[in-house]
């Protein structure tokens, strides 16, 4: 993984309401490799659309890796540790434990890796990642692929929020007072990289879960 800074301390490049975004961070090396191991964690836990409380599929399809993998249905949100096939999820591949280690700031290690995909007219409303047990640990998030529009809120789901577009290599780190703030994903911008074979984006959010 390379630091494009040369910077030996993980300072982002911005930082929206507390939340600090490190774009680039990535190279197109490292990018790649993190698809190939991905590649991987799919094969071993296939992408699936978890249904919403409402009963609704997501736009988005997911699977994760770790101890804990992210799971919805009419049931509600919450994490479970195996994948709907009945299998243990795969562990979190190295390459995404060194991105963790090199800027979460954290003292404990990810128990989930979840991996969003974002087809051309998926999207993501506005939430709060707060399933988690442990909220003085942060959530790392991981984009790859097409550009996707961020849009980072306050603590309540009504109040101002800002956008900003988070490229391919763009890590951001949602800790300490911006942990619990409002995020989502309002739509993509299809066939802005040529990472992945085909358009979509790929994001990944490290947590610790317990
Ligand atoms: C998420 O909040 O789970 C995903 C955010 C993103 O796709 O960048
Ligand atoms: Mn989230």
């Amino acid at each position: 993984m390379s630091n494009p800074t040369g910077n030996p301390w993980p300072e982002p490049t911005a930082t929206l309401r507390g939340v600090r975004l490190h774009a680039g961070w990535l190279d197109r090396p490292a990018q790649e490799a993190l698809v190939a191991d991905l590649r991987a964690v799919i094969a071993a836990a296939p992408l699936f659309s978890p249904m919403t409380a409402w009963g609704r599929p997501m736009s988005v399809r997911m699977t994760s890796a770790g101890r804990f993998g992210w799971y919805s249905d009419r049931r509600g949100y919450r994490y479970v540790d195996r994948h709907p096939s009945g299998l243990p999820w795969p562990p979190i591949p190295e390459s995404a434990l060194a991105i963790w280690r090199a800027l979460g700031g954290a003292t404990r290690e990810p128990e989930c890796c979840l991996l969003n995909w974002y087809g051309p007219e998926a999207r993501m409303g506005l939430h709060q990642d707060r399933d988690e047990a442990d909220f003085a640990q942060p959530v790392l998030s991981v984009s790859l692929g097409d550009d996707g529009l961020f849009r980072i809120g306050g603590h309540n789901r009504g109040g101002p929020s800002d956008r900003v577009w988070l490229r391919s290599g763009d890590v951001l780190v949602m800790g300490g007072g911006a942990r619990l703030l409002f995020h989502g994903i309002d739509r993509i911008a299809p066939g802005t990289s040529t990472l992945l074979p085909a358009p979509g984006r790929i994001n990944l959010t490290l947590r610790v879960v317990t």
